[in-house]
């Protein structure tokens, strides 16, 4: 994509209130990490990480927040962390991209019918959002599905995810449950789910490439 092009529809995007801006100040623990991070990380982006993909799409994949030394250094959702070396070529597989991720911000990827966009936008310490953060970035993920006008499909990795997306979309979480290959409809939408695919769930067996290539075979059937 040319580069005036993206600059254009990032600045639609922040318009229209599905990216936060640069110095988010909504969640003051994340804002103080992310100023930590800009005195130690000098060459990470260190920013919210604003949500990538086609802005035709029917699927949107929703995550977790970026990793330290992954996209809160790329500026990519899951560019630079481990768990994208499985969402990448998940989504390559169905037909959702190019394949030509290489984990690098300038590796010609580019999306095709889905959006990738995580439930907290700015990195966390530990990885581990609070329930105050993951409420606040609901608007920008409410935001992003609101300007997506042919979304059809949404695939949450992990419960965080699940929860934030549940709750977005005025459903319940006592009533939608979180769990590896769930779905139900939403808001008018399909909502999927899938065990995060982080290391850790990876290297524990909790989460199988086959099992994670099941959910995303479902969601091309549905949009097919
Ligand atoms: N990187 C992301 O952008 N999101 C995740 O959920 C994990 C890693």
């Amino acid at each position: 994509m040319p580069m005036i092009s993206a600059m254009t529809d990032l600045s639609a995007a922040m318009y229209s209130g599905a990216e936060p801006p640069y110095y988010c100040q909504k969640c003051p623990r994340l804002f103080d990490f992310l100023e930590d991070c800009r005195d130690r990380l000098p060459g990470h982006f260190n920013g919210p990480v604003s949500s990538f993909g086609d802005p035709k799409a029917e699927l949107l994949v929703v995550g977790l927040a970026p990793g330290i030394h992954g996209a809160n250094k790329t500026g990519r959702p899951f560019t630079g962390d481990a768990a994208g070396d499985l969402l990448y070529p998940a989504l390559a597989k169905f037909g959702f991209s190019n394949d030509r991720f290489e984990a690098r911000i300038d590796d010609g990827l580019a999306l095709n019918r889905a959006m990738i966009t995580n439930a907290v936008r700015c990195v966390p310490p530990q990885n581990k959002p609070v329930g105050a953060e993951v409420n606040s970035c609901r608007d920008y993920l409410r935001a992003q599905i609101d300007v997506l006008p042919t979304l059809k499909v949404l695939l949450c990795l992990g419960k965080v995810s699940h929860d934030s997306t549940v709750r977005c979309l005025g459903g319940k979480v006592a009533q939608q449950k979180f769990g590896h290959g769930s779905e139900y409809e939403l808001g008018g939408f399909t909502v999927l789910s899938s065990y995060h695919c982080s290391r850790y769930n990876t290297n524990t067996g909790r989460l199988t490439e086959a099992m994670f290539f099941d959910v995303f075979a479902r969601a091309k059937t549905l949009l097919n």
